[in-house]
């Protein structure tokens, strides 16, 4: 078995169950996900992505603040697809892929998008830095790739932070440190800038980077950092 059908298999089985009750019982630790949706200052007619759209909560919020956008998410657990096609009723594109590999020519038929979003996926995610970099790939000129994760939990008390990390570690979750990093070394490659920020004492982290209008323009093919799957 590969380590994509491994992960997806893994996903599946965390989510199977855990589908039912998600966006009630996640609306109060994943922290920050409106905040990013409200951030998009999308454009009418524009493309958004998101990248691990579990449930398709957050896709379902962006489609009503922005009717005319043409929406698209994807993710490795089928079982939340299941959930994210009854949520979006048509409304969104969906697909089953890895956001390691992900190719939005061969999934969609669209090879950038004007907004890409990752939410809580990072943290699942094992090659989280080729995620960054395939999403980064995708951007279309002008576009920006929007996070939202577990921080580093600094401005914290310690026991909390055990407490937190434990907990998490249950559902194979680990909050990835470096992000901002990862983020700063794309946004050289593509001409971009950076915005990263700490929230409610760094319990999450907040990061868009925005790429320039002549970002991924000869784009044609879309696969992550030639690192592999780190
Ligand atoms: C905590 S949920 C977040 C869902 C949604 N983005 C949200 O904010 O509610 C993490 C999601 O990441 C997905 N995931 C994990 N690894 C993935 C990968 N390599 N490629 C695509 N999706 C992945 C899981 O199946 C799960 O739906």
């Amino acid at each position: 078995m590969t380590e994509s059908a491994a992960h997806a298999e893994l996903m599946n089985r965390i989510y199977r169950h855990q589908r039912w009750i998600y966006n009630l019982s996640r609306k109060f630790f994943l922290l920050g996900r409106d905040r990013l949706i409200g951030g998009l200052d999308a454009q009418p007619n524009g493309t958004i992505l998101e990248v691990a759209c579990g449930t398709g909560r957050n896709l379902a919020k962006i489609a009503d603040r922005h009717p005319d956008a043409r929406l698209y998410g994807f993710d490795l657990s089928d079982e939340m697809l299941k959930s994210a096609r009854r949520a979006l009723n048509g409304r969104a594109e969906l697909a089953q892929a890895d956001a390691c590999t992900f190719d939005g020519k061969a999934t969609f038929g669209v090879a950038t998008f004007d907004r890409i979003i990752i939410s809580y996926g990072l943290s699942m995610m094992p090659c989280w830095r080729t995620a960054l970099a395939t999403a980064a790939n995708h951007l279309s000129p002008g576009g920006s790739l929007h996070l939202v994760d577990f921080g580093g939990q600094t401005g914290l008390p310690r026991w909390v932070d055990r407490l937190l990390r434990s907990w998490l570690a249950m559902f194979h979750v680990s909050p990835r440190e470096g992000i901002s990093d990862v983020l700063r070394h794309l946004a050289v490659k593509h001409g971009g800038t950076v915005e990263h920020k700490e929230l409610y004492r760094d319990y999450a982290q907040y990061g868009v980077m925005r790429v320039g209008k002549q970002a991924n323009s000869q784009q044609n093919c879309c696969t992550g950092s030639p690192g592999g799957r780190s």
